[in-house]
């Protein structure tokens, strides 16, 4: 991003999961329900308003829409990310974020549809039961992780709306709450961070609208309490605190874009052939691990070629 951050972590601890898993509630009388039951009755309005984070999803669904590479561990993902409403350096969010209030919480979908709506998360949470996908992430910035997260395609909370004919763009506003973001300052980016997927990359069925990672409710570091997770894109495309989505016929502006359209194109799919101007995006780190290795065009997620078909990928970076 603009800020250079050259020095990576050291390959942190890999504690096993299951040590935090312990340590985190269950919903009480979850396993006694079918997966079914679990979506419609899981209910958090009674939860206080926020450290949502760590609670465990009840009644998830595995994804063959699955990588088999090995995950990353949990510490690293939670630990070492982007969200500069937190704090520009990567250790920031997930102490800057702890008190973040992710309750209530509700998504308003507007624009070129036939029925704008407003919904609460926990109606969102129940339109479909949750997937875990286990996807490859990579960042702009040359790291990479592997993550198992929980939502399921966004397009099943696009079509609520039923979108027009005339509709061509998505556009992702998120949360931009001064009190509550310490990062939140003039010069740094034009907020609040937005992002934007043609409509065809939106309902793609790998675009994912996320709640959750490692079976539990997004900490808030991870972008509480719903994100975007799209694959085969650098990880900037992955908004987080989404709070409202509009159906646009242009092409929306985004935060990364309008603070520096010479590094960071509309598109952003992963590339390895379309250098960042100031570093290479040929090899990747995935944290945890020491060695490099090669970036795959769109991130190996090769079935979304056909959604480019005749684009020059290097002009519309
Ligand atoms: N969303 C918001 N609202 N603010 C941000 O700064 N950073 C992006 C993306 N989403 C960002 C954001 C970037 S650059 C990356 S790489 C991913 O979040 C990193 O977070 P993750 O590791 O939780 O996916």
């Amino acid at each position: 991003m603009l800020i250079r951050k050259t020095a990576d972590i050291p390959a942190s601890e890999v504690t096993p999961k299951h040590w935090y898993v312990n340590r985190r509630k269950f919903i009480a009388g979850a396993s006694a329900l079918g997966a079914a039951a679990l979506v419609s009755g899981y209910d958090l309005m009674s939860e206080p308003e926020h450290a949502f984070g760590g609670t465990a999803i009840p009644g998830i669904q595995k994804s063959n829409l699955s990588t088999t590479e090995k995950e990353t561990p949990y510490k690293d993902v939670t630990t070492y990310n982007n969200y500069y409403e937190f704090g520009t350096d990567k250790s920031e969010p997930a102490e800057q974020a702890k008190n973040f209030r992710t309750r209530p919480w509700t998504v308003t979908i507007d624009g070129l549809v036939a029925k704008p709506k407003t919904l609460d998360i926990d109606a969102i949470m129940k339109l479909a039961a949750p997937e875990e996908r286990i996807y490859r992430h990579r960042c702009v910035e040359g790291w990479s992780i592997v993550v198992p997260w929980i939502g399921f395609s966004l397009s099943t909370l696009l079509k609520q709306v039923e979108p027009l004919g005339k509709a061509k763009y998505v556009k992702f506003t998120t949360l931009g709450d001064g009190k509550q973001m310490p990062g939140l300052r003039p010069g740094i980016l034009d907020w609040p961070y937005r992002e934007g997927l043609r409509l065809d990359e939106a309902m793609q069925r790998l675009t994912m609208i996320t709640f959750g990672l490692y079976g539990e409710l997004l900490p808030n570091q991870n972008g509480a309490q719903l994100r975007l997770t799209v694959p085969w894109k650098y990880g900037f495309k992955s908004g987080k605190s989404i709070v409202k989505i509009t159906f646009t016929d242009k092409q929306p502006d985004t935060a990364w874009n309008t603070a520096a359209p010479n590094e960071y194109g509309f598109y952003s799919n992963v590339n390895p052939n379309v250098d960042h101007p100031r570093w290479s995006q040929g090899t990747e780190r995935r944290l945890g691990e020491f060695s490099k290795r090669k970036t795959l065009m769109f991130n190996g997620y090769d079935e979304v070629a056909s959604l480019y078909s005749g684009m020059d990928l290097k002009r519309n970076f």
